[in-house]
């Protein structure tokens, strides 16, 4: 039996997509592969609801990471970064190791930090290069709820606007345009929904020509080269991961069929209902109630689930996989991923998976908690 991969990604990935990477290998080099890259920007562009450039690099999630900081920042530029967990703390760290300055507005994790300390740490430091998020932090199922703030102090400044949307683009709203985010970065295999190997890059016009006039001394994520190989001929500039892109392409297929409205729609309805299912079995959000995630549900144990044993049960026992906390959470929450094609079978399955796995553990939990979370899901498949 499969397993039903609840991780806060990869995530399951629809037959349809997996099939499309059975296609032949084809020249990269060609006008197969143009007319494929063309139609992958330009509905990436819809998924992004941005005009902005699209740039596809064939890395996980870190690879697109790294390269919205090598190609923008440079010595001491200094730069904000709201910080509340494990992949706010590593790009902060990133951007340090490359020379930058970067000013962590930090909150206890399961906790977003208050606005006006963002507004507090800009009015002190107004010659900062930019502003970095990070949307939704994967470590502790949070999300940051004031992006459009950021991005109006952004624009009084003149600085760039950078999200790290790897784990919630696709599950969660994003409009590029209307929130001014210069440089937006995703993956694959999250709330899109696809295999891991992908990750795209919106980038505005003002932030490509910063890049094209301060090129980083490197090659494979040097952005410049991205731009002119698509420029003048449609081509990345080294080898893609041809059938990733295949499969990429009918996933974005899949968000575009659905409507991004409706798929931000049953992603919260499938949170509410995970929320609600997990309460009512005695288990409580890591997060806030006003930070929490709608693609990271975030979990506390309580005493009695020992990390190890209970994630050995869901996935020996009932074929559901989730992921444990990392970090200082390590071993005090697990995560479930909400995300991608999430649909009410994955909501019921999980949690009456966890409340069997529960009672395995001697806690006493009626698996019927888990219907308590089918009445959020009434517009759900
Ligand atoms: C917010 C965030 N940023 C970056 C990454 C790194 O992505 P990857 O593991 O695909 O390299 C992740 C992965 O979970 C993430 O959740």
């Amino acid at each position: 039996m499969d397993y039903l991969v609840m991780l806060p990604g990869p995530t399951n990935v629809p037959n349809r997509v997996m099939n499309a990477m059975l296609t032949h290998i084809i020249n990269h080099r060609s006008d197969d592969f143009r007319d494929l890259y063309k139609a992958i920007v330009e509905k990436t562009q819809r998924v992004f609801q941005t005009h902005n450039d699209i740039v596809l690099l064939t890395t996980s999630g870190t690879g697109a990471v790294e390269a919205s900081v090598i190609n923008i920042i440079r010595k001491d530029d200094k730069v904000i970064i709201p910080v509340n967990g494990e992949f706010g703390t590593r790009l902060a760290d990133l951007i340090d190791s490359w020379g930058g300055h970067a000013i962590r507005v930090k909150a206890p994790f399961g906790q977003n930090p208050p606005y006006s300390e963002i507004e507090e740490a800009f009015d002190q430091n107004k010659d900062i290069k930019a502003i970095y998020a990070v949307y939704n932090e994967t470590s502790t199922g949070t999300t940051l709820r004031y992006l459009d703030k950021l991005s109006q102090l952004c624009s009084e400044s003149g600085a760039f606007f950078i999200v790290d949307a790897v784990s919630i683009l696709g599950g969660d709203e994003l409009p590029v345009d209307k929130w001014n985010v210069d440089i937006c970065v995703t993956a694959s295999q999250k709330a899109l929904a696809a295999p891991p190997g992908v990750s795209p890059i919106s980038i505005s016009p003002r932030a490509k020509k910063h890049m094209q006039a301060n090129p980083p001394p490197t090659q494979y994520l040097n952005l410049k080269r991205y731009f002119k190989y698509y420029e003048e001929n449609f081509e990345t500039p080294f080898t893609p991961a041809l059938p990733l892109f295949h499969a990429f392409s009918e996933a974005l297929d899949l968000v575009l069929e659905e409507g991004l409205n409706k798929r931000i729609l049953r992603h919260k309805a499938c949170a509410d209902a995970f929320y609600e299912g997990l309460n009512a079995m005695g288990l409580s959000p890591f997060a806030k109630q006003d930070a929490r995630s709608n693609v990271v549900i975030a979990v506390n144990y309580m005493p009695g689930m020992d990390d190890k044993r209970f994630r050995g049960l869901l996935s020996q026992q009932f074929r559901v996989l989730v992921a444990g906390g990392f970090g200082e959470l390590k071993g005090k929450v697990f995560r479930i991923g909400s995300m991608g094609e999430v649909n009410k079978y994955h909501v019921m399955r999980t949690l009456s998976s966890v409340a069997y796995s529960m009672n395995i553990l001697g806690l006493n939990v009626s698996p019927d908690a888990a219907s308590i979370a089918l009445k959020r899901m009434e517009n759900v498949m």
